[in-house]
C-alpha cells in the first residue's frame, strides 16, 4: 500500500524512479507520480492509473546529471484516486510523498488556510509540504524546518521531500511506515519502502527505526533518532541478484502462485523435518518455557491461516490458543499474560494494524514470535522470535502460496511444540512427519482438475451469494475460499461452518445461491454431508468438493482419496483458489491487482 523511492545521484533519476516504483507495484496503488530537482529547476508528472499511464507522460522528459528525484504509488486514503491527490504533493518550492496517515492534518489544514495557504489536493499529506514552507520562512535552514514539521505530525507515515531551498538534498522521515535507505559505490543514495528496488543498485542498506529523519547529500547521510540524537547507519548487506516475478507464460501471477504452491512449500519443510523430529533453527526449547497459552493475531488471509492454526495446536500441542483480528486487538484493552506466547501473522511483515499489536504485546513483557514471508521486514527485525515461510515473492493481491506456507509452518510447529510438550506419542509424530512431506504432492495441480473447474466457473458468474462451508479446520478454509473469491471477483461470498448454516443463513437458500461445500473423508465427513444435504432440500445450488462422490450436489469435483484430513485441506485450499481464479477471469477482472485492495497495507 502506497510505495515511495528516492534516489540522489548522476545517474538516469528517471528511470531510477520509474524501475523502483515497478518494483513496488505489488503493494497495490491506484496513482502515481514523480518529482525531479536538477539544475535548481522541478518536473513533475503525475498519472491515475496503471504506472504504464505514468510512463506515457514522461516519455519526452529526461534527465542528465545530478539530480535529486522522488517518487510514489498512491493507494487512496484521503481523496479519490485523482490526478491532483495523487503524490508528489506540491508547495510554492518543494515537493513531498508519504506513506501512511497524518492523524492531525486537519487541525493543521485548519491553521495554514486560516495563514491563506491554498490546498489543491484533498490529502493529508499536502499539509507536510506547507507545514514545511510555513517553518521555512522563519528559519533559513531547510533541516531545522524538516525537523520542525516532523515534531508536528502525528501518525505513521514514511516521508521523502526535496526543496529548491536546499537544492542536493533529500529530507526523508519515517515513524510506523516502512522505508530503508541505500548507498551504491559511487555514494549515491536510493530510498524505497522495501528492499527490491534497492537490489542490484546498492549492496548495502540501512533499515530506519521509528522515529528517524535525517537527510542525505552527494557526500553524507544524516540520521536522527526520535530522541534528536544524531546515529550512525546500520547497513546490512542485501542480496546481488532481483528474485523479482516474472508471469513465466501464465496469465496472471496468481495463477503461477498456485502452480509453485508445491515448491514453495518443499522450500518450507526443507531442513525443518528429520525422521523423527520438527526442528527449527529458529527456536528452542527455552523459548516456550512457562509458556501456558498461546495467542494468535493478524488479519485478513494471515488470520485464516491464525484460526487453522488454534484447531492444530489445541488439536496435537494440546495447548490453549485464542486467535484475534489485529485491529480488534489493539484498541480492546485486552488482557495479556506474561505466560503467553504472542504470535503475528503476516505474509509482509507490514501490516500496519499485526504491527502494533507486535508492539503492544512486546511492551506487555510477552514473548513474541512473528510467522512472515520477507525477511528484514518491520515484523521480523521486532519479534523475539522469526519463523520465514520461504513462499518467495508473491505478486497476486490475492494470497495463495503465502497462505499455503504459513498454515504449513504451524503444522510443523504445532508439532513441535507438542514435542515439547510431549502431547502426543513418538509415532503420531513420525506419523504427521511423514505426512507433512506429503503436502507439496497434495498441491500439485493436475490438469484434468484445472480443466474442470475452468469449465465448471462459467456456471458461477452470478446469482445472489455463495457460501462456503467446511467444519474443524475446513471451516477457516471456507473462510479463505470465500475471501479469495470476494477479492478478485467482486462477488458477494461468505465463510460458514456447515453447522451454523441452519442457524440463519440457511433462510437465504435457493437456486441461485451456490454453496461451496467442502466435504473431507477424513473428518467429520458424515456431519457436514447432513448439513450439506439440508441445504440441498432447500433448493440452495450446490458444488460439493469432496473425494467420495456425493450425488445430492448439483456440481462436483472430485478430489482425491488420502490418508489424513490436512492432505485433503491442502487439495482442497488449490481447489477453491483455482476456483476464485477462473470466476475472476471469466468475468474479465485484474486478477492480480483487484479494484480497491492492496498487497500490503501500512495503514490502520
Ligand atoms: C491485505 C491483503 C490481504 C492480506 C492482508 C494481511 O488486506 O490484501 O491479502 O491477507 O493484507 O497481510 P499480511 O501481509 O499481514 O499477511
Amino acid at each position: 500500500m502506497c510505495g515511495i523511492v528516492g534516489y540522489l545521484g548522476q545517474k538516469n533519476t528517471k528511470e531510477i524512479l520509474l524501475n523502483g516504483l515497478k518494483e513496488l507495484e505489488y503493494r497495490g496503488y491506484d496513482s502515481a507520480g514523480i518529482a525531479v530537482l536538477s539544475d535548481g529547476e522541478f518536473s513533475s508528472f503525475k498519472a491515475v492509473g496503471k504506472l504504464i499511464n505514468l510512463e506515457e507522460k514522461t516519455k519526452n522528459f529526461t534527465t542528465e546529471g545530478f539530480a535529486a528525484g522522488i517518487g510514489h504509488t498512491r493507494w487512496a486514503t484521503h481523496g479519490k484516486p485523482t490526478e491532483l491527490n495523487a503524490h508528489p504533493q506540491v508547495g510554492h518550492n518543494s515537493y513531498v510523498v508519504h506513506n501512511g496517515i497524518i492523524e492531525n492534518y486537519a487541525e493543521l489544514k485548519k491553521e495554514l488556510l486560516e495563514e491563506g495557504v491554498v490546498f489543491l489536493s484533498q490529502t493529508d499529506t499536502e499539509v507536510i509540504v506547507h507545514q514545511f514552507e510555513k517553518n521555512l520562512q522563519n528559519t533559513s535552514n531547510a533541516f531545522e524546518a524538516f525537523k520542525q514539521t516532523i515534531s508536528e505530525l502525528q501518525g505513521a507515515y514514511a516521508i521523502l521531500l526535496i526543496t529548491k531551498s536546499e537544492e542536493k538534498t533529500i529530507f526523508f522521515a519515517k515513524n510506523g511506515s516502512p522505508m530503508l535507505t541505500g548507498i551504491n559505490a559511487e555514494n549515491e543514495k536510493y530510498f524505497a519502502s522495501s528492499d527490491t528496488p534497492l537490489i542490484g543498485e546498492c549492496s548495502e542498506v540501512n533499515y530506519f527505526e521509528d522515529g528517524d529523519y535525517g537527510y542525505v547529500t552527494q557526500n553524507d547521510l544524516v540520521i536522527y533518532s526520535k530522541n534528536n540524537v544524531k546515529k550512525e547507519p546500520s547497513f546490512t548487506k542485501l542480496p546481488i541478484n532481483k528474485l523479482s516475478a516474472q508471469k513465466e507464460g501464465y496469465r496472471f501471477f496468481m495463477e503461477k502462485e498456485i502452480y509453485e504452491q508445491s515448491s514453495v512449500i518443499a522450500d518450507t519443510l526443507l531442513g525443518r523435518l528429520s525422521e523423527n523430529k520438527v526442528l527449527f533453527d529458529e527456536l528452542d526449547y527455552n523459548f516456550f518455557e512457562g509458556i501456558k497459552e498461546i495467542k494468535l493475531c493478524a488479519c485478513g488471509t494471515s488470520y485464516h491461516t491464525a484460526l487453522c492454526a488454534s484447531y492444530m495446536f489445541e488439536r496435537d500441542a494440546k495447548i490453549k490458543t485464542s486467535v484475534e483480528v489485529a485491529s480488534e486487538f489493539r484498541y480492546r484493552s485486552p488482557i495479556m499474560s506474561k505466560d503467553t506466547l504472542f504470535v503475528v501473522i503476516s505474509q509482509s511483515g507490514e501490516t500496519a494494524d499485526t504491527l502494533e499489536t507486535l508492539k503492544i504485546a512486546k511492551k506487555a513483557g510477552l514473548k513474541t514470535l512473528v510467522i512472515c514471508n520477507v525477511d528484514n521486514s518491520s515484523m521480523v527485525r521486532i519479534a523475539d522470535r522469526a519463523i520465514l515461510t520461504r513462499a518467495g515473492i508473491e505478486k497476486g493481491v490475492a494470497s495463495t502460496k503465502a497462505f499455503a506456507t504459513q498454515v504449513t509452518v504451524f503444522w510443523m510447529l504445532s508439532l513441535y511444540v507438542a514435542q515439547i510438550k510431549k502431547s502426543l506419542s513418538q509415532q503420531e509424530i513420525e506419523k504427521q512427519i511423514a505426512l507433512l512431506r506429503n503436502v507439496p504432492a497434495s498441491v500439485h495441480v493436475e490438469d484434468t482438475m484445472h480443466e474442470r473447474i475452468k469449465r465448471l466457473s462459467k456456471r458461477y458468474l452470478h446469482g445472489h451469494g455463495f457460501f462456503f462451508i467446511g467444519r474443524d479446520i475446513f471451516f477457516p478454509l471456507a473462510l479463505e475460499g470465500a475471501l479469495k473469491l470476494k477479492e478478485i471477483s467482486y462477488l458477494h461470498a461468505e465463510g460458514y461452518p456447515s453447522g451454523e448454516m441452519k442457524h440463519g443463513p440457511i433462510a437465504l437458500a435457493d437456486p441461485e445461491l451456490f454453496t461451496i461445500a467442502l466435504l473431507p473423508q477424513n473428518l467429520l465427513y458424515e456431519k457436514a454431508k447432513s448439513n450439506v444435504e439440508e441445504l440441498s432440500a432447500r433448493d440452495s445450488t450446490i458444488c460439493a468438493i469432496s473425494p467420495v462422490i456425493f450425488d445430492k450436489a448439483d456440481d462436483f469435483i472430485q478430489t482425491q482419496v488420502r490418508e489424513h484430513y490436512m492432505l485433503e485441506f491442502f487439495e482442497m485450499m488449490v481447489v477453491v483458489q483455482l476456483l476464485s481464479l477462473e470466476i475472476s477471469i471469466r468475468l474479465g477482472n485484474d486478477v492480480d491487482m483487484p479494484r480497491n485492495l492492496a498487497k500490503s497495507v501500512t495503514v490502520e
